[in-house]
């Protein structure tokens, strides 16, 4: 049976993706580090420290510890700067309206995400109502693939990860869903989450009459 569903935020729930995109590029360019868009797809859902290496990787730059923390720090500060600017308008279409239904028809439903940010995100959006356990980057110590965030998330929840559906945009957070033995719905393109159980293009398709339609035998 299906009793509780787990969110990503980042790219799920809103689209904060570009505002990641801006503030690696203006440390990129800082740095005369080479970053584009194709780059910035590999960081959809994993952590900061693992973003900041798959850059530096890209760049076949070394630097010391304390300074890759230092760096990556500082685009942080660049990308919570920017999220003064969201609003309760920048719901990806179709998110809330799938939050809204959730609640109305009596479902469980957790974050779990790995951004240190989540409860900003979910407060400048007006969110936090629709959640009853948020997992987010500071809930874990290993971020996806491994399935520890949404894990952690089914605990709270008091649900076994085969009673939860995952909601995830990232190939990785899918790979983790996977990982721990959860239902997976994903957003985007195949050739990024074309493994999940149920796939859509956007959050806009992702009602809960799609998703029981596909999962019958579950609820
Ligand atoms: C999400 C995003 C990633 C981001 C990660 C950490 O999973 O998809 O692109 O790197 O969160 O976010 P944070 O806000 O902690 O830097
Ligand atoms: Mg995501």
């Amino acid at each position: 049976m299906i009793k509780g569903f787990i969110f990503d935020l980042d790219g799920v729930i809103t689209d904060t993706a570009e505002l990641h995109y801006e503030a690696w590029k203006k440390l990129s360019d800082e740095m005369s580090w080479d970053f584009d868009r194709e780059l910035n797809e590999k960081l959809r859902g994993i952590s900061r420290m693992d973003s900041i290496k798959v850059i530096m990787d890209h760049n076949k730059v070394t630097l010391e510890e304390q300074t890759v923390i230092d760096l990556a720090t500082k685009k942080n500060d660049l990308y919570v700067a920017s999220l003064d600017h969201m609003t309760p308008e920048d719901y990806l279409p179709g998110a809330k309206e799938l939050l809204t239904h959730l609640r109305t028809e009596g479902f469980s439903v957790a974050l779990g995400s790995a951004s240190k940010n989540a409860l900003k995100v979910l407060q400048q959006l007006n969110a936090m109502p629709y959640f009853d356990v948020i997992g987010d980057g500071n809930s874990v110590t290993k971020s996806k693939p491994e399935p520890d965030i949404f894990l952690y998330a089914a605990e709270k929840l008091r649900l076994p990860p085969n009673n939860c559906i995952v909601v995830e945009d990232a190939e990785k957070g899918i790979d983790a869903a996977k990982a721990g033995g959860f239902h997976s719905v994903g957003i985007g393109p195949e050739d990024r989450v074309g493994h999940a159980d149920l796939r859509f293009d956007t959050m806009k398709e992702a009602t809960l009459f799609e998703v029981k339609s596909h999962f019958a035998d579950l609820f």
